[in-house]
């Protein structure tokens, strides 16, 4: 599996999913430029570049055109070429539909929708210069397979992701890029956490175990089990594969009912 010496961007690559990806990719011989926009970004790349990876950290807000834009061009000086890009910076701040107000849609529409828009579209030209790119996209189960509710931003921006890398994938199949989307399950990241915080504010830790036995694996996915995945859909090798959407969930799509027989 080949992602040796390609050049690749992770967004929201600081903490959680993004950093288990750049963490994989950067492992396997990728350059990685992470793009993020939180102050954990330098102390990601300390970490992780004494571990011996390649990785890069440029700080940028993916809802900000100019920013995204500066970022790639800064990555393309740095290393002349763009062939991996995994739109993982992503969201979510929870509420009853009927208390969701227009706020709290345009939040998670400008991260999860307009934030992978703008920075495909930036890195895209340098793609199709090399007929060469792999676009991976972090969507959701949520949304698109399964709800439990009291999501409804979070869960819309996360399906229309579906469409967005199935849409790339079409446009762009004569210029050598492919374009996947990969839909995890719960997994042990900063945004769990704060929603066991939030949910079970005396108790978080339960929480976290009460849903990770709610899977049918027993666990909660780990940010490098979406690393290996991501990789993989990322590498020379997986080049006849796109438009294609990829459950990794532990199994919580699979129950046909809840019964316990
Ligand atoms: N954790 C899960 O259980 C889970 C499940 C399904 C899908 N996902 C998806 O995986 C992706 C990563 O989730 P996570 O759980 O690691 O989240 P997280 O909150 O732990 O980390 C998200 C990262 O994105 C960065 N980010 C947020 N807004 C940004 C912006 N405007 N510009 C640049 N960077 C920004 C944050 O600084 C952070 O480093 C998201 O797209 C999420 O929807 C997560």
């Amino acid at each position: 599996m080949t992602v040796r010496n390609r050049v690749a961007i992770v967004t929201g690559g600081a903490m959680g999913n993004g950093k288990g990806i750049a963490e994989v990719l950067a492992s396997q011989g990728a350059k990685v430029a992470i793009f993020d926009k939180s102050d954990t970004l330098e102390e990601t790349v300390r970490e992780l570049s004494a571990k011996g990876c390649e990785v890069s950290g440029f700080k940028t807000d993916i809802t900000d055109r100019a920013n995204i834009d500066a970022s790639v061009a800064a990555v393309i000086e740095k290393y002349g070429r763009i062939d991996i890009l995994v739109n993982n910076a992503g969201v979510m701040k929870n509420l009853p539909f009927l208390e969701t107000g227009m706020d709290n849609l345009d939040f998670h529409i400008d991260i999860n929708i307009k934030g992978p828009w703008n920075v495909t579209q930036s890195v895209i030209p340098h793609m199709v210069k090399n007929k060469y790119g792999r676009i991976v996209t972090i969507a959701s189960v949520t949304g698109g397979f399964v709800d439990d509710g009291g999501d409804m931003s979070y869960a819309i921006t996360k399906s229309a992701l579906i469409g967005f890398g199935r849409c790339l994938a079409m446009e762009f199949i004569e210029d050598g890029i492919t374009s996947n989307i990969i839909c995890p399950g719960y997994c042990n990241t900063p945004m769990v956490a704060k929603e066991a915080a939030e949910e079970r504010p005396e108790d978080p830790s339960s929480f976290l175990d009460d849903l990770a036995s709610s899977l049918p694996i027993g666990r909660l996915g780990k940010p490098q089990d979406i690393g290996f995945l991501a990789s993989y859909l990322a590498s020379d090798e997986a080049g006849f594969i796109t438009g294609q959407t990829i459950i990794i969930d532990g199994g919580c799509t699979l129950p046909e009912t809840n019964l316990d027989y």
